[in-house]
């Protein structure tokens, strides 16, 4: 397959080299996604079979960035993800989309949110961005993939593991979580079957904080502490709410496409490369 990736960051570029090392076509896209002419030239250029788009605005240091330059995300989060669907439909191209599942809070009643239930979070702007373009695009035949707290085997700024052992203090609520090592190969066979439709991506299971960074402490620094918090502290100290929450993967599952348990995944991640 030609797949046309958007999106030069931590996710483009495990996306691009995985596919790469499957013997898959990943090329890069040029164009700023919110622009609709040149992302048109790019699909003249490559007539890819997928466009993969994992182009947007997480902000920097973190999300809170988001609060503060409204304009950009919502380009890059809304127009962008629109305009993508615009040029695929005009060329009949597959479109997939990292989604999040940033849009819920809670765990809806121990069921966990379904790629059914309507988005009830709307406590940063980052996350409204994400809710709004994933409302809309349901309606049309792109494949969306939501994430979770993106973890790899690879230490780094955008890992989950990394940025929980870094911080001073830290809460402690389950979530639901996506080891991008499972992620990898699942987006791959949904790619292959051109799918559309929304999928929740996201290892089955919740995982707490505590649980993670104690696995941290057994297998990784012996020597590690943390101190935890709760919420209402927490939210002294950052601009935006965030989003706690468990999805319920059993979509993907149920297709025959296997993530492992959320412990699991986290464990063999911790011990592959944090030791
Ligand atoms: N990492 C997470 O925690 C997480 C969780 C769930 C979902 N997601 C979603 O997954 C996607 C990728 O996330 P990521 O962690 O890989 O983010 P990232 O590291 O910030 O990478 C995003 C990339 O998109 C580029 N970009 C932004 N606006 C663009 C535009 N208009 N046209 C072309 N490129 C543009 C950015 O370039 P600049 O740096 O120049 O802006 C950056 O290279 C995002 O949609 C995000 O919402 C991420």
């Amino acid at each position: 397959m030609k797949i046309l990736i958007y999106g030069k960051g931590y996710l483009g570029h495990k996306f691009y080299e995985y596919l790469q090392a499957q013997g898959e076509e990943a090329i890069w896209g040029s164009a700023d996604i919110g622009n609709l002419e040149l992302v048109r030239a790019d699909l003249k250029e490559h007539s890819p079979d997928t466009i993969l788009n994992c182009a947007g605005k997480t902000g920097r240091p973190n999300v809170d960035w988001c609060e503060d330059h409204q304009d950009e995300t919502f380009y890059s989060n809304v127009t962008g993800p629109l305009v993508l669907m615009k040029a695929a439909q005009e060329t009949d191209t597959h479109l997939a989309h990292l989604g999040s599942g940033c849009i819920y809070q809670g765990d809806n009643d121990g069921k966990g949110f379904s790629e059914k239930d309507t988005p009830n979070f709307y406590g940063s702007f980052y996350s409204q961005t994400k809710a709004w373009s994933d409302q809309m695009m349901k309606n049309f035949p792109v494949l969306i993939l939501r994430l979770r707290m993106p973890i790899d085997a690879n230490p780094g700024p955008r890992n989950f593991i990394s940025k929980i052992t870094k911080y001073d203090k830290v809460i402690n609520i389950p979530n639901s979580m996506t080891v991008v090592e499972d992620l990898l190969p699942a987006t791959h066979e949904l790619l292959k079957k051109y799918a559309t439709g929304t999928y929740n991506m996201t290892n089955p299971g919740a995982i707490d904080h505590e649980t993670i960074l104690d696995m941290y402490t057994e297998i990784v620094d012996p020597s590690f502490t943390y101190e935890i918090i709760s919420l209402q502290e927490l939210e002294k100290h950052i601009k935006a709410p965030r989003s706690n929450c468990i999805l319920d993967a059993s979509k993907l599952a149920n297709e025959g496409i296997k993530m492992r348990p959320v412990e699991e995944a986290i464990r063999d991640c911790l011990e592959k490369g944090f030791k």
